[in-house]
This record gives C-alpha cells, structure tokens and sequence, in this order.
C-alpha cells in the first residue's frame, strides 16, 4: 500500500531545485493567500486531456506540445501569445492534415516560469551571485537585489498565467481558430520561408476540403469543432510550494487536482528515486510529464510508472524522451521494452531540445535545428523499430521571429545568433523553424500511416 498521500505530503521529501526564500516565513504567507485564488484549470478539463491523451497512447492522435522555454515578466503581451498560439495552430494543421489524426495541442504557456539550474549560482567578472531561477523566483539582472529570491513574484505569475489562459482561451473558442481561417495563420515574416509557401498548399487543399464539406452540409454552424479547437497548458511543476497552493479537491469526486495547468511534467533533474517533485505529483489527477534523460535506467523508469500512475490509467503519463540526437539509439529502445513487457500504457513523446543545447563560438547557448531534426528522425526510427506509436513531440518555440537555433530554411548563423537573442533561458525555435520541423513530422506522421493496417488508416 502506498503511504497516504497530502498536498504537502513532498515536504517530507528530498526536495531540489527549490529556491532558497530569504524569509521562509513570507514564502508561507503568500502561499497560504495564494491557496484563496481562484483555479486556473477545471478537473474536468484535465480529465478530458487525460482522455485525449489515452487516444495518443493507444496510437489513434497525436501530442504538440510547445511554447517558451520560460515565459518572462518583460515578454508578457497579446501578440507574443497570439503568434506562439497561431504556430501552434500551422503545425497541428499540417500534421493532421498529413497523418489523418487528431492533434492534442497543449502549450508550455500559462505558468511556464520556474526552471531548474544546473549551477546554483553563476559567477561573471569575479562575482558569484544565486542563479537566475526563472521570473516567478528572481529577476534575470545581474545585480544582488535582481537575484534575490522573491516570493511576492509568485503572485505575479499568478496573475500573467490567468491573463494568458484567459487569452488562449478566447483565440481557441471565439473564431479565431475557425478552420475557415487557416490562411490567415501565416505569419507575414514568413513568407520568405519555403515552409509557408508549402504551408499556403496545406491550406488550399484543407479550404477546398472545407468548401466540399460545406455542400454537403457540413459547416461551422453544424459542425462546432470546426469553429474552434481544444487547447490546453502545461508548465514543469517545478515550485512545490506554489504548485500546492493551487491544489484543490474537486467538489464532484474529492481527488486532488492542480489548477495551476492542464499538465505537469516533472524535469529531468527531480524525478530521481524519493524525489519530493515525484511525491507531490503521484496524489494529483492531471495528466503528468516525465523528462526521461541518459541517466534514467529502465528500472527507474518502471518505479516511476509504478508510483506516477498504479493503476495503468491510459493518459495518465506521457514520457518525454530527449536524449540528444547522438544518442537515442543507445538509449531509447532499453525503455521502449521495459515498458511494452510491463504492458504499461504511456504515451511516447519526444522533446529534440534538450539533448542537443551547445556553446556557439560567440558564447551563446544554441541548438542547431540539423541536430533537433536528426533526433526526431531517430526516434520516429526506433519508434517504427520497436511497434510503438511515436506519440508526440515537445519542443521550445516562439512564434516571435528570433535567431536563437542555427540553421533553418532562412538560417540563422552564428554570426546572426545575436540579433534577436530574446529567451530568459534556453534557445527556441522561431516560427519558421517550428513550421519547418512540423512538416518533417508530417511526413513521419504519413509515413507511419501508410504502414497502418488499412482498416486502422
Ligand atoms: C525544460 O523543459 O525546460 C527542461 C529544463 O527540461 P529537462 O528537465 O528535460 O532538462
Ligand atoms: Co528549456
């Protein structure tokens, strides 16, 4: 029998990657004003994910997940959350419209704020001074009063996801995510892109598609899904004490749910053996992330499952793989196996960003897109490989036009990296790469259809 489980239940545990608050005693006050606010999320929505997500593990949709790698104070505004929403929009089109199926889309926005730091401080010109930890802990500047773990900032992410869910919400419900709009999702920086050109055909087709349905009788007004489109969000719970002041009992059935996102996923740095980060997640119903690096052994992986998701509820877990585009082989199928003679169902998704960061020769921190494509070429591979459905892809992207991966149709060079190097942490893809890695996918995702059984195609 697993130990009763509380939404505090983690503190008992061995917990990193926390900040440390200067005054412990504030950090509660907040949290325990916080536990006051209104839920971001419904249980019910995260129950439905849930259910959309049993449909990718069982091989019938497929996952986008994407956003900021840190949603930031100063970036906060409508067109940057419109344009990482609308790429979102491209990409799942593109992808449906190549593989026959549903695409679950499921943003890194709306509490996407706390990271995890290999260092727990950074030194510049002889000074040491505590690591930036992401706008919800301190301030990205580099003086001693910015670095300066602040718990007030908690309320202010707060206040920011509320505003951008309340945003992504209307783009998804209120028309502008009517598939009669596909061609207006272009963005016009694109246009020198290939991809857009590419993705203008896609578009073409799917409104001829539409202009068919239409006589048919099948319209937006008969037909509400083509009016809208689910969208959901996700962030690492990565700040427990925050994490727990969004937790709430679900009045209909009293389980646990955090409202502070649709999906939680747990980083690659706390989801070790007795982690406080594993511990809070097992007693909540959303569906949960788990960032499978190199150093996560099959029998780890299966305690996790074992723990995360005891009654083999389809949904319940998605495994993100990013193991860097050198490596996938040496690792992925060892999990891949462990899973399927466990008969555990998950679904597979694949995050190509985080094994593949390096130094550019300027100093920046940047992947380059020929190595994040290689990693999804390979894990399609294996995928096909071993039987199982690759399921997902999860990726850092902003629909903002920055040079922060090198490579790409219109390529970003060293040289060019710093023109508009905006990210609080890591590097992100821009919309025309994003675009550029969906029709790669599209063509995995079609491939992989034509191999299907033609009663499942
Ligand atoms: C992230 O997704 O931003 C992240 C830190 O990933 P990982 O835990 O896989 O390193
Ligand atoms: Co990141």
């Amino acid at each position: 029998m697993a130990k009763p489980w509380t939404p505090s239940s983690w503190r008992a545990a061995e917990a990193r990657q926390l900040p440390a608050w200067p005054d412990p005693a504030r950090a509660a006050a907040v949290e325990a004003e916080m536990r006051s606010y209104p839920p971001l999320v419904f249980a019910g929505e995260a129950r439905d994910l849930k259910a959309r997500l049993a449909d990718v593990a069982a091989g019938r949709a497929f996952l986008l997940q994407g956003g900021d790698c840190a949603e930031s104070f100063a970036e906060f505004h409508p067109n940057t959350i419109r344009d990482t929403f609308r790429v979102i929009l491209q990409m799942a089109v593109t992808l449906t419209f190549a593989s026959h199926m549903p695409v679950v889309k499921v943003g890194r926005m709306a509490g996407q704020f706390a990271k995890p730091r290999s260092a727990d401080m950074e030194e510049q010109g002889g000074v040491a001074l505590p690591s930036y930890r992401g706008d919800i802990v301190n301030d990205i500047g580099f003086d001693a009063e910015a670095r300066t773990p602040d718990p007030e900032r908690q309320k202010r992410a707060y206040m920011q996801a509320a505003a951008t869910l309340n945003l992504l919400r209307a783009l998804a419900t209120g028309g502008y995510a009517n598939l009669h709009q596909v061609h207006k999702w272009n963005l016009d920086f694109m246009a020198r892109s290939p991809w857009a050109e590419r993705y203008a055909e896609v578009a073409t087709r799917i409104g001829e598609a539409l202009a068919f349905m239409e006589a048919c009788g099948i319209s937006p007004e008969t037909v509400p899904q083509l009016k809208g489109t689910e969208f959901y969000t996700s962030h690492e719970a990565l700040l427990l004490g925050y994490e727990e002041a969004m937790t709430r009992q679900d009045s209909l059935t009293g389980d646990w749910v955090d409202t502070s996102a649709h999906f939680l996923w747990i980083g690659d740095r706390t989801r070790f053996p007795g982690s406080a980060h594993v511990e809070f997640l097992r007693g909540v119903l959303n569906p949960i992330g788990i960032k499978c690096g190199p150093s996560l052994t099959p029998d780890d992986l299966l305690r996790l499952i074992d723990t995360l998701n005891p009654a083999n509820e389809p949904g319940r877990l998605t495994l993100i793989s990013r193991f860097g585009a050198d490596r996938v082989e040496a690792h992925l199928p060892a999990l891949i196996r462990a899973v399927k003679r466990e008969g555990r169902h998950v679904v597979w998704s694949c995050d190509p960003m985080h094994g593949n960061t390096i130094k550019s020769a300027s100093g920046l921190k940047t992947r380059p897109f020929e190595r994040i494509l290689a990693e999804v070429r390979q894990v399609f591979a294996v995928h096909r490989a071993e039987g199982t459905h690759a399921g997902g892809i999860h990726i850092e992207m902003t629909g903002q036009n920055v040079t922060e991966c090198t490579g790409g149709a219109i390529a970003v060079t060293d040289e060019t990296l710093a023109d508009r190097y905006h990210t609080h942490c890591d590097p992100r893809l821009n919309a025309s790469q994003a675009l550029e890695l969906a029709f790669l996918l599209a063509e995995e995702l079609a491939e992989a259809r034509r191999a299907r059984p033609a009663a499942a195609a």
